[in-house]
Formats: C-alpha cells, sequence, structure tokens
C-alpha cells in the first residue's frame, strides 16, 4: 500500500483538503498533481483555520514532506506568501519540494485569464482569474516558462520574450490593453529565482525512490472529475487533469504506483462558476443549503451554487476513476429536513438516463429526477461512530453506496480533524 489519490468527485469543493488533512500523519509525501491556486482547500485544525491555495494540505501534517508536482501551474508570489503566512502561524515549510519541470504563471496569464472571459461576455467560464487557464494553454503551445527555466537567466529571458511576442499582438490589437515589457517580467522573476532555488527537485525520481522504499505517497487532487479537461463540463472546466490518472503524468510516476483511489463526494452537490447543473436548486431550498454549509468560494468568495447529491455524477467518477473508496462530506449539514431528495436519474427530452449522457448538448436538457429519502433531525455532528448515527441517516448513506457503486469508509460531520466517522481504513 503505497500511492493513494485523493480525488473530487463533483465540481470541487467536496472537502479534498480535510480528507487529506486526515491521512497526513500516515504519509510520507503529499503531492499537488494538477491546478494551481485557483483550488482552495480549507483545513480546520482546532481553532486555527487554514485556507491553502497551492501547498499541499498535507504541509499542516509535520511527518509528511509536501510536493509541488510538475502538473501544477505556479504562481511564486503566492507561493511565498502562502509560505510565509503559514511560517508566521508556526507551521514549518521549509521541506517543501517543487519540481523542475513544473511551470510558471506569469503576469502575463492572469492579464490574459481577466480579458479573454471579459471577451467572452456571456460565454465566460466563471474562471478563478488566477491566470490558470492561460499558462497551461502555454504549456501546450510549447511557450511556457518552467521553473527551471528561472535558473537560467539567459534562457529565461529568450522565453519570455517568445512567449509575450505573440501575446502583446492580441493583448493591443485585439484586447485594446497595453503591451507587457518582456524585460519587466522577467525581473520579477528572477527576483524570485533565489527563494525557490533550494525547493527545486527532481520530483519524480524522489517520489519513485521513495515508493521503491516502500513509503506512502498521497497525491491530493484539486478541482474535480467535472471540471477536468477531458472529462468534464467542457467547456466549462478547468485547463488541466484533476482525474486520478493526472497523478501519473502531474508527478511522474507509473499508473502500477496507484493502490487506492479515495474519492471526495459532499453529501449534496455545488458548483463554482459557470456551467450546466441539472439540480441547481435557484430556490430557498438552495439558498438554505448554501446558509448551511457556508457554500461560498475559498479562493474567490463567490457564493456557490447548490443541489442535493446528483448520484449520477459521482457514479461516473467512481467508473472512470477506479474510486476504491468514497469520502462523504458535510453529511451533518443534512441535518433537520423531513425528506432528503437524491439525483437517481435524469429525464432528457422525455426519455430516463440511468447514467450521466454521453454528449454536453443532452446534459445540457437534463432534468433531474429525484428518489426521496428519508431525513433526520437529530443533531449527528458529535458522531464518531457509524452505528450513532440515526437510521434514516444510515440509510442514506447506505443508498448513495448503492446508486455511486462505490464503498463509503470514511464521514465528515462537521469541519473539524476529529469530525469524522471512519468505516474502513484508507490505507489498509
Ligand atoms: P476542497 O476544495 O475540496 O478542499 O474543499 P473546500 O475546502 O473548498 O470546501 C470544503 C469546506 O467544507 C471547507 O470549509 C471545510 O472546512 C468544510 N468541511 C469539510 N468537511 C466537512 C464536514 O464533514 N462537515 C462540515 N460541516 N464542513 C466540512
Ligand atoms: P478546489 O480544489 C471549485 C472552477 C472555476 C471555473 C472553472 C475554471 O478548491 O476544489 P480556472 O480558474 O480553473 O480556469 O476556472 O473551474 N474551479 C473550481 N471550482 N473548486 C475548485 O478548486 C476550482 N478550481 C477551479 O470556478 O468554473
Ligand atoms: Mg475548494
Amino acid at each position: 500500500m503505497t500511492g493513494i489519490v485523493v480525488i473530487g468527485t463533483q465540481w470541487g469543493d467536496e472537502g479534498k483538503g480535510k480528507a487529506t488533512d486526515q491521512l497526513g500523519d500516515r504519509v510520507d509525501y503529499v503531492v499537488r498533481y494538477s491546478g494551481g491556486n485557483n483550488a482552495g482547500h480549507t483545513v480546520v485544525v482546532g481553532d486555527e483555520t487554514y485556507a491553502l491555495h497551492l501547498l499541499p494540505s498535507g504541509i499542516l501534517s509535520p511527518r509528511a514532506t509536501p510536493v509541488i508536482g510538475n502538473g501544477v501551474v505556479v504562481d511564486l508570489d503566492v507561493l511565498f506568501s502562502e509560505i510565509d503566512a503559514l511560517t508566521a502561524r508556526g507551521v514549518a515549510a521549509d521541506r517543501l519540494l517543487v519540481s523542475a519541470n513544473a511551470h510558471v504563471i506569469a503576469p502575463y496569464h492572469q492579464v490574459l485569464d481577466k480579458v479573454t472571459e471579459r471577451f467572452l461576455g456571456h460565454r465566460r467560464i466563471g474562471t478563478t482569474g488566477r491566470g490558470v487557464g492561460p499558462a497551461y494553454a502555454d504549456k501546450v503551445n510549447r511557450v511556457g516558462i518552467r521553473v527551471q527555466d528561472l535558473l537560467d537567466p539567459k534562457i529565461l529571458s529568450q522565453k519570455v520574450e517568445a512567449a509575450l511576442e505573440q501575446k502583446n499582438q492580441l493583448l493591443v490589437k485585439v484586447y485594446n490593453r497595453p503591451a507587457i515589457d518582456a524585460e519587466e517580467v522577467c525581473q520579477r522573476l528572477l527576483a524570485q529565482a533565489e527563494r525557490v532555488r533550494p525547493l527545486v527537485t527532481d520530483v519524480a525520481r524522489v517520489l519513485n525512490q521513495a515508493l521503491d522504499a516502500g513509503q506512502v505517497v498521497l497525491f491530493e487532487g484539486a478541482q474535480a472529475h467535472h471540471l477536468d479537461v477531458d472529462f468534464g463540463t467542457y467547456p466549462y472546466v478547468t485547463s488541466s487533469n484533476p482525474v486520478a490518472a493526472g497523478a501519473c503524468i502531474g508527478a511522474g510516476v507509473g499508473p502500477t504506483r496507484i493502490d487506492r483511489v479515495i474519492g471526495i463526494a459532499k453529501a449534496y452537490t455545488t458548483r463554482v462558476g459557470e456551467g450546466p447543473f441539472p439540480g441547481e436548486l435557484l430556490d430557498q431550498v438552495g439558498e438554505g443549503l448554501r446558509q448551511a454549509g457556508g457554500e461560498y468560494g475559498t479562493t474567490t468568495g463567490r457564493p456557490r451554487r447548490c443541489g442535493w447529491f446528483d448520484a449520477l455524477v459521482v457514479e461516473q467518477a467512481v467508473k472512470v476513476n477506479a474510486v476504491t473508496d468514497l469520502f462523504l462530506t458535510k453529511l451533518d449539514v443534512l441535518t433537520g429536513y423531513d425528506r432528503v431528495p437524491v439525483v437517481v436519474a435524469y429525464d432528457i427530452d422525455g426519455l430516463r438516463h440511468d447514467t450521466m449522457p454521453m454528449t454536453q448538448t443532452e446534459f445540457h436538457h437534463a432534468q433531474p429526477v429525484y428518489e426521496q429519502l428519508e431525513g433526520w433531525s437529530e443533531d449527528i455532528s458529535g458522531c464518531r461512530r457509524f452505528d450513532q448515527l440515526p437510521p434514516a441517516c444510515q440509510r442514506y448513506v447506505r443508498r448513495l453506496e448503492e446508486l455511486t457503486g462505490a464503498r463509503i469508509s470514511g464521514i465528515g460531520v462537521g469541519p473539524g480533524r476529529e469530525q469524522v466517522i471512519m468505516l474502513h481504513d484508507l490505507l489498509a
């Protein structure tokens, strides 16, 4: 038992940070493998609340070495300010490793993220505006800047110039914005080079050596299956591969290294930004879930769109990611309803679908078909064993297992580190 991936099974914000933190004391490395500081992972430890965007949540566990893999796009300003903020709170971040191959989010990526969103108008994605999409676009377009480029000023300046040549034409002629000065960008990046230098590592080699030695490596997903650029609700997705397979590409380990895939699922559904969401509740019920669950984005503060649990959404993620265990979070938020509806099918143009449809057009037309499950009124936030949950609540959990096709091994009953019910050992 060595390689474990934690992924989101919905549209993000399922509580991946908290689930990762649960395992932190038992793992040797915690690795971010995709995304950038578009993520927002909140971890509550005692009276302290930590909101991590770029650093893996495992940084809060002294035993685990935190790692940023090659699949991540790194905003160095954000990286350093997160390190400084944690250091000021007594959390050591000096053991962090950063892949030499990770791409850098440069200032022009943020500018482009914002202007393209504005340009798209009503077709906008609702991005986090952190420059993540443009940085990945440059990577694929082979004009990206990698962390290792910062260690070679001559190469850096050539690459920044090449990257800006076309972008400045776009900025000036299409978007009517001022051109960006390559020299200024280089100076800004070079100013960060000395600080990042000691952290830069051949991460793939380190992780493979650790796995060879039987150490435990946890790959902490950001975003989620349905935000994946290949499997999500394209184009309303992020620009990376948050799916479990993304851990192999984004950290440099082979697929046979992955022993477990832990899917995080919220006991209801939320989504931030634009894009289809068949079970979205635009009424007072949705507002009630938002208030009860504190559903406001950790990164942008935007209110999250809310709906009941959509079993088709999670079932799809379970299949494609070969999820071995589900960790069901925020079950406590569902206390107090007479009935708890669950989306068990879609009606698409008069036809019933028991799994997610193949095309995006169909998904846009999907109307939720609900099964009404019995609710419970007891406060469950103090429960630590499954048999302490009210019978209706237990039945809710068991029904979700049937509908999604995966066993539920952990349940979150509150934001605190200790507010969990474990049904199966996630590392056994
Ligand atoms: P992530 O992006 O997947 O790491 O999730 P976020 O941190 O963005 O959002 C999850 C939120 O729910 C955070 O504020 C957590 O503190 C909180 N949370 C996690 N698990 C539970 C739970 O079981 N119950 C409650 N009430 N809150 C939880
Ligand atoms: P965590 O890791 C929820 C969404 C954005 C937008 C789309 C594209 O906290 O679960 P981007 O800035 O990535 O180009 O935006 O993806 N998005 C998230 N939604 N949780 C996240 O991360 C997200 N990261 C990106 O809202 O709809
Ligand atoms: Mg989040």
